[in-house]
């Protein structure tokens, strides 16, 4: 027996980054793993991995709420009984992160797939779970959504702070059916993208003086948010809902 036997789980943008070393781990753990993404490109680069045999991947725009519902539902009917939903889907999306320069475009597409996504997938995903009356939510919170971030923006500060309430409300709302709802909210994770941007925001000086305040001395790295999305959705996970969890290495902390 492995931890996610007989456990279906959808991941929302996981054909990279975080996401697929979420799928991956699901996957490897004997969870039937689904990953939502819109690239070709980038499922075609995940399929490839030996990690990544067995993970059913779904090319499918998460703001196109006609296709996501299609999408849904054929799982649905393919037979796959979801229990947990990783509404992994987000980021701050290369807008300018100085408020005055972030156009109205750059809002709506920021809340548009770190909130809106989320809110429309576990709608979708929600009625599978309270037919089985038993269900784990993990949504992806931010760092910056907790403390306010040095290189990204209001819009997703506050988009990440928006799916952090929404988790509350889920896991006050829906833990009657045995449902339990948390957000994981990483620091910098040093996937290639967050590479990039660091690069292009901070000076080596800025970087250096980032990694001195962080506790452990080390940015984070997909397995650390995997490992803790994983807990979550676990059954031993089960009495914990409503929480908003930092994987962070004490960057940011509270009490
Ligand atoms: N990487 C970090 O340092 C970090 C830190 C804190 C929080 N987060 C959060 O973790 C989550 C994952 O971050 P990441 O850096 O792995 O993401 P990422 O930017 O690397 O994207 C992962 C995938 O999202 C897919 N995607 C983008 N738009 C999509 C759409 N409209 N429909 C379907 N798929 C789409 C892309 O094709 C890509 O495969 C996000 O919510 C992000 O805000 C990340």
């Amino acid at each position: 027996m492995t931890r996610f036997d007989n456990r279906t789980v959808l991941i929302s943008a996981g054909a990279d980054g975080l996401g697929l070393s979420m799928a991956e781990r699901f996957s490897r753990e004997g969870a039937a793993a689904v990953v939502l993404d819109r690239s070709a490109e980038a499922i075609g680069t995940a399929k490839a991995r030996p990690e990544a045999k067995g993970i059913r991947f779904e090319q499918v725009d998460l703001m196109d709420d006609v296709a996501l519902a299609a999408t849904v539902s054929r799982l649905e009917a393919d037979g796959l009984r979801l229990d947990t939903l990783v509404n992994n889907a987000g980021g701050s999306l290369h807008t300018p992160r100085p408020f005055l320069e972030e156009r109205d475009e750059d809002w709506d597409r920021v809340m548009g797939l770190n909130v809106t996504a989320a809110v429309r997938l576990t709608r979708l995903v929600l009625p599978h779970m309270m037919e089985k009356g038993f269900g784990r939510i993990v949504n992806l919170g931010s760092k910056a959504g907790r403390y306010g971030s040095l290189f990204t923006g209001a819009n997703y500060v506050a988009a990440k702070g928006a799916v952090q309430s929404m988790t509350l409300q889920l896991a006050q709302e829906f833990g009657p059916h045995g449902i339990t709802c948390n957000a994981v909210c990483p620091g910098a994770i040093l996937t290639p993208r967050v590479e990039g941007l660091l690069a292009q925001r901070m000076t080596p000086e800025e970087r250096e003086a980032a990694l001195q305040a962080i506790p452990m001395r080390r940015n984070g790295r997909v397995e650390d948010v995997a490992a803790t999305v994983a807990f979550l959705a676990s059954e031993e996970a089960g009495f914990i809902t409503g929480q908003l969890i930092d994987v962070n290495g004490g960057q940011g902390m509270c009490s």
